[in-house]
């Protein structure tokens, strides 16, 4: 049995099997309408969604197959103190895959320990949103053409940034990549991830505070929200939160071909009258989410 925890638990093979799978998807969506017919997943959110939970659940049901779980941990047992341990054990006695998103770093990894199913981490903490790195995937190649040889500038709160952290470990196996880390000395991206991650795959890297700066070199720009929910202090979130604001001026030097993308929510980090520029991506970016979801659940159904 495969869970998905962590991107780098899909080797770069396997990833391309995801990938072209999720492309044949959209080509074709009929032929996979009932690929999970009596098949269920259980979505299991312990921290608010609205992109990932409705995507696997649509995801699912596009598929055939239906949907049970919760939104919030309160409407749970979970509530009355339930382990991890043990609501995996009784939720896999009803689903046959579970996507959750849990806010401490690890609960996916846990869940996965004990659970009679597939496991997908829909999001952990700051830690990791390995299928948010899917659907990034998935846009950059049918946006860009290719996964590899591009300068890649990551914008914004890179400290608590999960979908960052999943993405960087994901794109530093492909050739030919350049990274810009772009943030305030506050959220710079964790060092953990230069050390373990970038340096050794020997991926050229800048960090830089000066997003104009950047622009020009840039391929592909993700631009990302400074998260409230990560701030223990609500001062030093209103101090940071508008350091970075995209808009139709600072997209001036910018290649005509970069792509711009955004896990989103977004709050105020890109102007809404960006969203008419053909190369913003990221509402094509959340349509991908679901169609490389789907590809996921067959895959680790062992259904293709
Ligand atoms: N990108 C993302 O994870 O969005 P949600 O928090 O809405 O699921």
């Amino acid at each position: 049995m495969r869970h998905l925890i962590d991107p780098m638990d899909l080797s770069v093979e396997e990833l391309d099997e995801i990938l072209a799978l999720a492309q044949d998807i959209i080509k074709d969506k009929d032929k996979y309408a009932e690929t999970c017919k009596r098949k269920k997943i259980a979505t299991l959110f312990y921290e608010p969604s609205t992109r990932t939970r409705l995507s696997f659940e649509s995801a699912m049901i596009e598929l055939g197959g239906s949907v049970i779980g919760f939104s919030e941990a309160s409407s749970s047992s979970v509530s009355k103190g339930e382990s991890i341990e043990d609501t995996v054990r009784v939720v896999g006695c009803f689903a046959d895959i579970i996507a959750m998103r849990h806010p401490n770093e690890g609960a996916p990894l846990l869940a996965s320990m004990y659970s009679p199913v597939p496991i997908i981490n829909a999001g952990d903490g700051g830690h990791n949103h390995p299928t948010q790195t899917l659907t990034d995937l998935l846009t950059i190649l049918r946006e860009k053409g290719r996964l590899s040889d591009m300068t890649i500038g990551f914008c914004g709160d890179l400290k608590f940034g999960r979908t960052v952290h999943s993405l960087v470990k994901a794109m530093s196996r492909y050739s030919g990549i350049k990274f810009v880390f772009i943030s305030p000395k506050e959220l710079k991206i964790p060092e953990y991830l230069l050390s373990e991650v970038v340096e050794p795959a020997g991926i050229p890297y800048e960090e830089v505070t000066s997003l104009e700066d950047a622009m020009p070199d840039l391929d592909m720009l993700y631009m990302t929200r400074v998260q409230r929910e990560r701030f223990f202090n609500e001062a030093d979130y209103v101090r940071l939160k508008d350091t970075y604001i995209l808009d139709d001026k600072k997209l001036i030097p910018a290649k005509k071909d970069m792509v711009i993308l955004h896990p989103l929510p977004r709050v105020n980090e890109i102007s809404v009258t960006v969203d008419k520029d053909p190369r913003a991506a990221y509402f094509r970016q959340v349509l991908n989410g679901k169609y490389v979801r789907m590809a996921l659940i067959l895959k680790l159904l062992e259904l293709m």
